[in-house]
């Protein structure tokens, strides 16, 4: 609460809570320089109960209703950001969830209603429960211009997974599946922190996914949401702070560098990452969206998503209004988690110097060995990561899990406040 308190008033000179109020339809302005896409698929085959995120019981009844209110938000969107008659271009394309890979038929309809309105310049990824995978899903992936993939396998070994509360899992044939592909980039999400688990398994886990043909390998700290159904808790900060150098250890030896607070990339490999995009569009129930002067979510309901898309109304449920100063807080607590502050991506979404703006506190992390300064912009230490790595589960525990648990209860919410 105090890190959370201590960014709001100092870095962001914001007296009062962050708040999110109803806005229901609202957009934000999107007279930005570079835009990501993303595309929540909310369906799962079985729940995991430490897993936060917006998704319900797969029920095939739903894939029509959901395909046509999904095309209905991105028609909807598109005619107020892209110029009629023009296609936009968006820097990425992700399709995370729930388990994307449940309506693979569909993916590929739903990719060229967005190609119908948007030119996908970057790379294009796909979040996959490993369970998903087969040679079919491989192959109607690269088919529908797949390019990335991300396998949330969490750990190798069955004893920890059932720690989590999910069923062991035969990885034998899923990576041979994928490593058939073209995939330019292969993402193994792993968590650590798993009761039970020791350093010298969170090892064998990295080197498994090495071994794999993991390109990068996200590592994400198990984190107990208020609304999680875990029975075992995430081990204790001293625990977490061995593992963390376990990870930073056995990424060095395997050739692997630190891409950002919580993912390492072999060298050259393009980045796998859905959220640390400047400014992004969001389409499906959950889905957040960061234009240039605020941040929006739609309903977290598929029931309430679906009836208000039909209505030909965009289904935002919440809108934070950003001021001047708190939009570039935003930026800079994401760019922290990238391990990067660019000066010239900066200047170029702000009109602004990055170094003027935060000048103080970017002296002071400088002194206090937080960051580096590089000769366009400032990059994070190790110490910095590791200080970021705290500050980033502080903000999901103090903001996200209330704003998601309040939401998931009510599909329009009238205020969350987070302080
Ligand atoms: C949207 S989720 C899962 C994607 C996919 N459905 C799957 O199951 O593999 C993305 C990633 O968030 C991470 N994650 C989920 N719950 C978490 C938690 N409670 N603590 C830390 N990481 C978590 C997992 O590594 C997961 O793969
Ligand atoms: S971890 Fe993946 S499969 Fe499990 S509930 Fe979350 S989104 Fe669904």
């Amino acid at each position: 609460m105090i890190v959370t308190h201590a960014m709001r008033l100092f870095l962001g000179h914001q007296l009062g809570p962050f708040e999110f109020k109803k806005d229901i339809g609202y957009l934000p302005n999107y007279n930005v320089p570079n835009l990501g896409l993303y595309v929540h698929i909310p369906f799962c085959n079985d729940l995991c109960p430490f897993c936060p995120y917006y998704k319900i019981k797969l029920s095939p009844d739903y894939f029509k209703p959901y395909l046509k209110a999904l095309i209905a938000e991105i028609a909807l969107v598109a005619k107020k950001v892209v110029l009629p008659g023009k296609k936009r271009k968006a820097t990425s394309l992700y399709f995370g969830g729930g388990s994307p890979a449940l309506m693979i038929d569909e993916l590929s309809t739903i990719r060229k209603i967005i190609d119908n309105y948007f030119i996908v310049e970057g790379n294009a990824g796909v979040e996959l429960h490993p369970r998903d995978i087969t040679i079919d899903t491989a192959m109607k992936l690269e088919n529908a211009g797949f390019d990335m993939v991300s396998i949330g396998v969490q750990s190798f070994n069955g004893a920890l997974l059932k720690n989590l509360g999910r069923d062991d899992l035969d990885f034998n044939s899923t990576f041979k599946h994928l490593n058939r592909g073209n995939f330019q980039a292969i993402d193994i999400d792993l968590i650590f922190g798993i009761p039970g688990q020791s350093e010298n398994d969170l090892r064998t886990d990295f080197l498994k996914a090495v071994e794999a043909g993991a390109t990068q390998i996200s590592t994400y700290p198990f984190i107990d949401f208020s609304y999680a159904d875990n029975r075992k808790k995430p081990q204790g900060r001293i625990a977490q702070k061995k593992l963390l150098s376990t990870l930073l250890k056995t990424a060095d030896e395997s050739g692997f560098v630190r891409t950002s607070v919580w993912t390492f990339g072999k060298k050259n490999a393009p980045k796998y990452s859905s959220i640390t995009r400047d400014c992004f569009l969001g389409f499906g129930p959950s889905a957040t969206s960061l234009g240039l002067d605020s941040f929006k979510a739609n309903t977290f309901s598929v029931d309430a998503y679906i009836e208000t898309a039909n209505k030909h109304i965009v289904p935002t449920s919440l809108r934070m209004q950003f001021t001047t100063r708190t939009r570039k807080l935003y930026w800079l607590f994401w760019n922290c988690y990238k391990g990067y502050l660019s000066e010239k991506d900066y200047k170029e979404l702000f009109s602004s110097e990055l170094n003027k703006d935060f000048s103080f506190w970017l002296r002071l992390g400088k002194v206090a060995g937080l960051f580096n300064r590089e000769e366009q912009g400032w990059a994070l230490t190790e110490l910095g990561s590791y200080k970021f790595h705290w500050v980033e589960q502080e903000y999901t525990h103090q903001y996200i899990d209330k704003t998601w648990k309040t939401a998931m209860d009510n599909p329009w919410p009238e205020k969350i406040s987070l302080y």
